[in-house]
């Protein structure tokens, strides 16, 4: 089969023949890949300062947003059926015993360290013709999501975020989820998003979906295209070179939640200082690492102490998160059709691998297509 892989001893990205898996338990399916999202993860693997090979390959196949179709189910699948359509998670659990977050299926909270990510660390990802995953690691996707369902899993990013916020903010009287409450549960919040990529525009969209009132906060100057679309849908777009974080707050009031998909710590770290009373701030961009930067530690501390401040990490995402963000790919692409589909700037060949990952940075979200 032909697949993507990124040598990292030999510092190259080149097309291979790569074994066709085989299903091996009764628990496994096959998978024929459909199409890749391709994400600033993967363009980072291909610089070689992140990801790494499974122990017995000297090379890595990348990509790790897919969606497939079933072509065979071991005999003990009892959740899939030949044709229907899968989005797969990327982390696997680590074999500790003692570890309780991979024990519990909740490997996103791996404690040893010792977990595989597909297409990321020690485990081969998608970006080849099929793959053999099993039933547990599979979410299923409805028909009519098959246009739209690659953005399944850098959605999760943001879904298992919220997920997380709801859960930390119950710490506040006025956040508990009254009894019959709708989905709407941001209602009367104000949120930021920290960058316009996929992963911030896909949050931008679930903030409103629940009701926030959502501004994204991002590098570069209007009239852009990524500004325009997060516009398309009702969002403010700020750009961090024309308005600072002071002037940002008085124009949001105050800032409930900061949703930070931008990966970039000075502009975090100032957001940070005029996040909102009682406010929560999940940082979700993994930024290369640079030389120190100095901030206003002393504000910062004082706020988080006399404000009641909330700030914490987020990384990959369980099941419900996948499930969550299905039912909210679907609601997106009722509300908001044209800017869903804005977000592909476009679909490709296998062979535009190189364009795609070692090439420079082009549009929103480009698609690999292998069916
Ligand atoms: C993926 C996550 C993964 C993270 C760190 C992200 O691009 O979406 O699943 O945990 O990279 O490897």
């Amino acid at each position: 089969m032909r697949a993507v892989a990124v040598f990292p001893g030999q510092r190259t990205v080149r097309l291979v023949e790569h074994p066709a898996p085989r299903i091996n338990a009764a628990s496994e399916l096959r998978i024929r890949t459909l199409e890749v999202g391709v994400c600033g993860t993967d363009r980072e693997i291909c610089t070689f300062v992140y990801g790494s090979p499974p122990a017995d390959f000297d090379y890595l196949v990348l990509g790790h947003e897919a969606l497939g179709e079933v072509v065979e189910v071991g005999p003990g699948v009892s959740r899939f059926r030949l044709g229907d359509l899968v989005v797969p998670s990327v982390r696997r659990p680590c074999s500790h015993a003692e570890c309780s977050g991979c024990r519990a299926d909740r490997q996103d909270f791996c404690f040893t360290g010792d977990f595989t990510e597909r297409g990321i660390k020690m485990t081969h990802g998608f970006m080849t013709e099929q793959f053999v995953e099993e039933e547990k690691h599979l979410t299923f996707v409805p028909p009519e999501l098959r246009d739209v369902a690659v953005l399944v899993e850098p959605l999760t990013v943001a879904e298992k975020a919220l997920a997380q916020v709801w859960q930390v903010q119950e710490r506040l009287p006025a956040w508990a989820l009254p009894a019959g409450a709708s989905a709407e549960r941001g209602r009367g919040r104000n949120a930021v998003v920290l960058g316009a990529g996929p992963v911030g525009i896909l949050g931008a969209m679930m903030l409103v979906a629940n009701g926030f009132k959502t501004f994204v906060y991002s590098r570069s100057l209007p009239p852009n295209p990524k500004a325009q679309l997060v516009e398309s849908f009702g969002v403010p777009y700020i750009s961090a070179l024309a308005v600072s974080a002071e002037e940002l707050a008085e124009r949001v009031g105050n800032i409930d939640l900061v949703y930070e998909a931008i990966g970039v710590a000075s502009t975090s770290f100032k957001v940070l200082k005029v996040l909102g009373t009682n406010g929560a701030f999940v940082f979700t961009g993994i930024p290369f690492p640079n030389p120190a930067i100095s901030v206003e530690a002393d504000q910062i501390m004082r706020n988080l102490v006399l404000k009641n401040q909330m700030v914490f990490g987020t990384v990959n995402a369980d099941r419900a998160a996948f499930e969550a963000a299905i039912r909210d790919l679907g609601i997106f692409k009722r509300r908001w059709p044209q800017a869903l589909q804005s977000l592909f700037t476009g679909r490709y060949p296998l062979e535009a691998y190189g364009d795609l990952l070692l090439g420079k940075q082009r549009g929103i979200k480009n698609v690999v297509t292998l069916a």
